[in-house]
């Protein structure tokens, strides 16, 4: 009984960890060490540009003057809005410059929230939602149809730099599932958007992937013409009235 628990749980670790498998996670760049490369190594000189510097100074006011290092998530999140969608560790040196910390204490936050991209990834970063209700209604057939589409794997980026598909766990949108999220990097941080694209279908993730190719906007939301954002398809089916308003709105009356 023994062995055979001890064999079940190798196979579930072996599946984890192999990266075809169909459970397998994967989320977003995945890279939490770092290694000297030339685009990505410690002499390479990194500052926010001056309209970035001005965006520091607000980010910083809304914190006391002894507590900046609450500010390191919004500001990881510019650095990275301006190097095009990740953040070498120059960047990640910037932030604890500014914040006055330990350059370790910003590794440690850069490389816990998957949201923080720690290699390149594409000018759009398509983020494919990969929780279970997401799961249920075929994030995987998505997910499947952007890497054929787009002919990389799981965090790779297109040879012409402009796409990479990666993973994120629940989006908070799962009623309108499956979905993807599409980091825009393509006009740095003045232009940068994170938009969700609900209701998919195969080949609908492919228009989309399409029209930003020829840098057009898909309309963001739901993708499903009989839905209005959430609601349900084809109109409501309950609370048709008009609500009754609270009681006692009027409190003179009261
Ligand atoms: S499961 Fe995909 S948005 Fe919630």
């Amino acid at each position: 009984m023994l062995r055979r628990l001890a064999t079940q749980r190798l196979v579930q670790i072996r599946h984890a960890f192999n990266p075809t498998s169909q459970t397998s996670r994967s989320f977003s760049t995945a890279l939490n060490y770092h290694i000297d490369t030339p685009d990505n190594n410690t002499e390479l000189p990194w500052e926010f540009n001056p309209k970035n510097q001005e965006k520091v100074k607000e980010i910083l006011s809304h914190y006391p003057s002894n507590y900046k290092q609450s500010a390191v998530i919004p500001l990881l999140d510019l650095a990275q809005q301006q190097h095009g969608g990740w953040l070498p560790v120059s960047a990640m040196n910037a932030v604890a410059k500014v914040i006055e910390v330990a350059p370790i204490r910003v590794y440690e936050v850069a490389t816990f929230y998957s949201m923080f991209n720690r290699a390149k990834v594409g000018k759009y970063h398509l983020l494919v939602c990969g929780t279970t209700p997401c799961m249920i209604r075929g994030s995987r057939d998505i997910e499947s149809a952007l890497l054929k589409h787009l002919g990389v794997k799981r965090n790779e980026v297109t040879k012409d730099g402009l796409f990479s598909v990666g993973e994120m766990e629940c989006m908070g949108s799962c009623v309108n599932a499956p979905m993807i999220t599409v980091a825009d990097y393509s006009n740095g941080s003045e232009g940068y958007t994170y938009d969700y694209y609900e209701d998919l279908t195969p080949e609908r993730v492919v228009e989309i992937v399409e029209a930003f190719r020829r840098g057009e906007k898909p309309p963001r939301g739901t993708q499903n013409n009989k839905r209005i954002n959430s609601g349900p398809e084809g109109g409501n089916t309950s609370l048709l009235g008009e609500p009754k308003p609270p009681p006692c709105r009027d409190l003179d009356a009261c």
